[in-house]
């Protein structure tokens, strides 16, 4: 496995790391998404371990506590093996200060998870989206806090805009407060929205991605092709409403292209899909999805070989899609603002 830097901070990360979304079930979308309990999740880090992933990625509002619950005890007695990235911001309860990334909810929420996830310290504090009604002082001011108390050690970010990440970095510049030293962002080549902005943005501010849904929110797994049924066993049953949803046209072209590349290397779908994410800019770790071994044992076989520049051309092409403004616009000034890929 290979291991790399999360942005500008001395941590490092595997290049293919775990998603916990799929530990815990207990409502219609999360068992959909998956519901291992404690015995197959402790198999499935096992598997991870194994293969040198040092990484497993969380949050609070997953199977509303359960998936935090079901990692920590797949990891009990391996805690200074791994590495625990867990988030907060999203709604926990009812209350109104049940949401957002104030210092009453964020305080809240990490002491929940530290105690389902059965650990004093989280090594990677996410924020799962931006607050806009909470003065971002407070924010970065309360996570400075928790890393000083040695509570958590990096801090990060998911799902903001280049003008969130970017006030963000500001104002940990300005305070000498502990910094996001990554973004958790959907990018995958059913979607490559991340690097209009985002990636450039990474680039320069030594940002690093951890990427959720490389496989496009489960549709590059090879299950899905034109005139092919969705087989009985998938979670897109239930939640392809709820993530991204790229047009289906444009999915099977980018199917048949992976299709080729498969011909041609003897990897299947989701390595390739994984495969292409892992050759690009910023990206410190794809955090990898499976709902049994079975899948995470192929979705390992990610990494370890590369992808060729002409495979590499022949996906970006089949997946590019016309950008939005000011995007467009910016791609006709290349000469002094060069695209990141
Ligand atoms: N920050 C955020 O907002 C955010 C959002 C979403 C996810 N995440 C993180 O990202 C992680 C990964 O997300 P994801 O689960 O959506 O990733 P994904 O890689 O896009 O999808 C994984 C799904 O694809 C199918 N699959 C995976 N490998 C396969 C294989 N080898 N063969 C056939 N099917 C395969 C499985 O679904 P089926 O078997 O049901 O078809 C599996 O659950 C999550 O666990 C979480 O940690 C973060």
């Amino acid at each position: 496995m290979e291991y790399r830097q999360l942005g500008y901070s001395g941590l490092k990360v595997s290049a293919l790391s775990f998603g916990a979304g799929t530990f815990g079930g207990g409502n219609e979308f999360f068992d959909a998404w998956g519901a291992s309990g404690v015995e197959e999740a402790t198999r499935i880090v096992g598997l991870c371990l194994d293969a040198g992933i040092n990484l497993f990625d969380t949050a609070d509002i997953y199977s509303a506590g359960r998936s935090e619950e079901v990692l920590g005890k797949a990891v009990a007695g391996k805690r200074q093996q791994v590495l625990i990235s867990t988030k907060a911001t999203f709604r926990s309860g009812q209350g109104a200060n049940d949401v957002g990334s104030s210092r009453h909810h964020l305080t809240e929420s990490l002491e929940g998870s530290l105690r389902r996830l059965g650990t004093d310290y989280v090594d990677i504090y996410h924020m799962h989206g931006f607050d806009a009604v909470t003065p971002v002082e407070e924010t970065i001011g309360t996570l400075d806090g928790f890393v000083r108390s040695g509570k958590v050690r990096y801090i990060a970010c998911s799902n903001f805009s280049g003008w969130h990440l970017m006030k963000s970095l500001a104002i940990s510049e300005k305070y000498g407060w502990a910094r996001y030293a990554g973004h958790q962002v959907y990018y995958s080549l059913a979607g490559r929205d991340y690097e209009w902005e985002l990636m450039p943005l990474g680039l320069d501010q030594k940002v690093g991605a951890l990427v959720w849904s490389p496989l496009g929110w489960g549709r590059l797994t090879g299950k899905i092709r034109r005139g092919t049924p969705l087989p009985e066993v998938s979670r897109l049953h239930k939640t392809a409403g709820m993530g991204p949803q790229p047009d289906s046209e444009y999915l099977y072209k980018v199917v048949d292209a992976l299709d080729e590349v498969a011909k041609e290397t003897g990897k299947n779908v989701p390595q390739i899909a994984l495969n292409w994410l892992l050759q690009r800019p910023t990206i410190s770790t794809v955090i990898v999805g499976a709902r049994n071994e079975e899948q995470l044992r192929q979705n390992l076989g990610a990494a370890g070989w590369s992808l060729t520049p002409q495979q590499m051309a022949k996906l970006d092409e089949a997946s590019s899609l016309p950008r939005a403004y000011p995007y467009w616009h910016q791609a006709q000034f290349k000469e002094r603002n060069p695209l990141p890929v």
